[in-house]
């Protein structure tokens, strides 16, 4: 076991930033976009690539399979379900693409999606009911978050007998919140619904226990808090359900082209590419496990507190979710003041600047105090999220919070 170190204390976690090198000049706290790995990881993983690119035929032929077989083991113990029933995908956009292709929809059916669910995943979804004739149907979740039982109660008056399946976020992008997933998995178990959890906020962040949740499909991207490699995630697929579910690509399925087994062997080879992202998932999972699982989400989710309380203290606006970490882990997530033009300006960009992110505030925090930081809409309101990793500190919070009260001021 790794000493634990006190979440509160800055020095003490100080040596832990040096495993990062990251840009000079910003201060980045948004990892829960796009989360950038440690150097042990970027250095396991530039092996792979040497491995692979200084003597092909054999890495191909020979060192594959039984290291790809090995990483899948280990994340697969790392989010409690077998290995048998986990296959690595690019991320989690390309597991929801493939459970969207394979799930038997026909006309009159629905999918019904939470309406915190990612963008992406909605579309996602509105093209696979368009395709079959069925209904992808948003339910709103009352807000604020005060009870689980009311969360599950609300998704579940939304759904009708012809509910097949739910689309539900582990933890929610646009509004950082953790959902009940497990007591949504028992009641639509005793509805006949089938749930696909959308996960790529939770890998790291919580604790997971794949099968005890028996979800029938989870998937996520390793590249955020887990801080695997960019193209690294998983889709695990119950055993009921493993029979219907089709790679998006036929290739040979395993190199060397034996016999397929099972129907996770159709997922190892779909074409000659670099796996190297997949098979440095161990690395990133023994970085976080020499830290100290309990002592990073311990320290992250202190950060994210400290965030939201000094937040809270410059806008008198109340967060989503009760301050309890059972409702949100490692990213602060607070309502700010509408904008004083009513939102009509575009950011003003720079010749320099080809395309800003689509919030005026977001690319103004970035561009005039470099920090890094999102500022999401959610149900027309506009809301600052504050992603919190090993390499991050209250002096940052800090900064953050004094250039956002200036900007505020200037009518932003
Ligand atoms: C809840 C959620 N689902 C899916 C995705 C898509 O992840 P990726 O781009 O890694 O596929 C994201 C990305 O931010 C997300 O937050």
């Amino acid at each position: 076991m790794p000493p634990t170190l006190p979440a509160d204390d800055d020095a003490a976690w100080a040596p832990l930033k040096s495993q990062w090198s990251l840009r000079e000049g910003t201060t980045y706290l948004n990892h829960g976009s796009f989360g950038p790995p440690p150097d042990c990881v970027r250095a396991a993983r530039r092996n792979w690539t040497e491995a692979l690119e200084s003597q092909p035929m054999d890495f191909f032929v020979r060192q594959l399979e039984p290291a790809w077989l090995a990483a899948r083991d280990k994340l697969a113990a790392f989010v409690g379900t077998k290995p048998g029933d986990l296959i690595f995908v690019e991320n989690a956009t390309v597991g929801m693409n493939i459970v969207a292709d394979s799930f038997p929809l026909g006309a009159g059916d629905e999918v019904l999606l939470t309406d915190h669910e990612y963008g992406a995943v909605q579309r996602i979804w509105q093209r696979a009911c368009e395709k079959t004739g069925a209904t992808a149907r948003t339910v709103e979740l009352p807000l604020p978050f005060r009870s689980a039982a009311e969360t599950c109660d609300a998704i579940f008056s939304a759904a009708t007998d012809r509910t097949r399946l739910l689309i539900v976020s582990h933890i929610t992008s646009p509004t950082a919140v953790i959902l009940p997933v497990a007591d949504i998995c028992g009641r639509a178990r005793e509805r006949g619904i089938a749930v696909c959890i959308d996960g790529p906020h939770a890998i790291a962040q919580v604790p997971l226990a794949i099968d005890e949740m028996d979800c029938d499909f989870y998937t996520a991207s390793c590249h955020k808090w887990l801080s695997a490699p960019f193209g690294s995630g998983f889709l695990r697929v119950a055993p009921r359900w493993q029979a219907v579910v089709r790679p998006p690509v036929l290739s040979w399925g395993r190199i060397p082209p034996t016999k397929i087994e099972t129907w996770s062997d159709e997922f190892v080879w779909s074409g000659t590419r670099d796996p190297s992202p997949y098979l440095s998932i161990p690395a990133a999972i023994e970085f976080l496990e020499e830290v100290g699982l309990e002592s990073f989400r311990s320290r992250t989710h202190w950060l994210a507190q400290y965030a939201r309380r000094k937040l809270v203290e410059l806008t008198g606006l109340q967060p989503l979710v009760p301050d309890d970490p059972a409702w949100y882990g490692s990213m602060a997530h607070v309502p700010l003041p509408p904008p004083q033009d009513g939102g009509s300006a575009p950011a003003t960009l720079r010749p320099d600047e080809t395309s800003p992110v689509s919030n005026p505030l977001q690319h103004t925090i970035w561009r005039q105090l470099g920090i890094e930081v999102p500022i999401v809409d959610f149900r027309g309101r506009r809301y600052i999220r504050v992603s919190c990793h090993l390499y991050n500190d209250t002096e940052q919070i800090d900064r953050l919070v004094a250039g956002l009260a200036a900007l505020l001021q200037q009518r932003n």
